[in-house]
């Protein structure tokens, strides 16, 4: 396994079309698929998509822990919310509803940023895994964000692309200031 290098907003890589991967189960895609959970822990990020990895293949990985759904739920909205360490190889996407939701998110290509970014609430993805099983989940909250806000990134859009204010982008270092002077 390696950790892999970070590509940054501005190379192209992240601007392109990602390719369908044709084998999902091979073994070239298990040791992608390894390299990517390996470098997606150790920059501390919930998802990651090859592309940021600088291979332009639908294969992207994440996570929705407990801690990151809203508290308070029912246990049955809550496991919606949540997700295990995924992996999702060709994945789709399908909108459940027209409800949005606003959330704050980041990305290891735009580092030291966050950004507001307004997406569908009630989300239903399927793909594979790199053994080849189906996944297919609904998900909402920072699960349904995280999907597709790694979905995006198999199409060529990093999150600053989605903001409608772009008085919402700033440094993850200014949060603070900017949360005491806006609430
Ligand atoms: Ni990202």
């Amino acid at each position: 396994m390696a950790i892999l290098k970070i590509a940054r907003m501005g190379h192209p890589v992240l601007a392109r079309r990602a390719d369908p991967v044709p084998d999902p189960a091979s073994s070239a895609i298990r040791r992608l698929v390894a390299d990517m959970v390996e470098t997606m822990i150790d920059a501390n990020g919930a998802g990651l998509a090859a592309p940021q990895v600088h291979v332009a293949l639908r294969v992207v990985v994440f996570q929705a822990p407990a801690d990151r759904a809203d508290e308070g739920l029912a246990e049955t909205e809550r496991f919606d919310q949540t997700a295990p360490l995924t992996v999702l190889i060709n994945p789709e996407i399908e909108i459940i509803g027209g409800d949005t939701e606003g959330g704050w998110e980041g990305c290891l290509s735009v580092p030291g940023m966050r950004g507001f970014v307004e997406r569908p609430a009630h989300i239903c993805y399927r793909g594979v895994d790199h053994e080849g099983r189906l996944v297919e989940r609904t998900a909402k909250g920072f699960h349904a964000r995280v999907v597709q806000h790694e979905f995006d990134h198999l199409n060529g859009i990093l999150y600053p692309q989605r903001m409608s204010d772009l008085k919402k982008f700033i440094f993850e270092s200014e949060a603070h200031h900017w949360v005491k002077a806006n609430e």
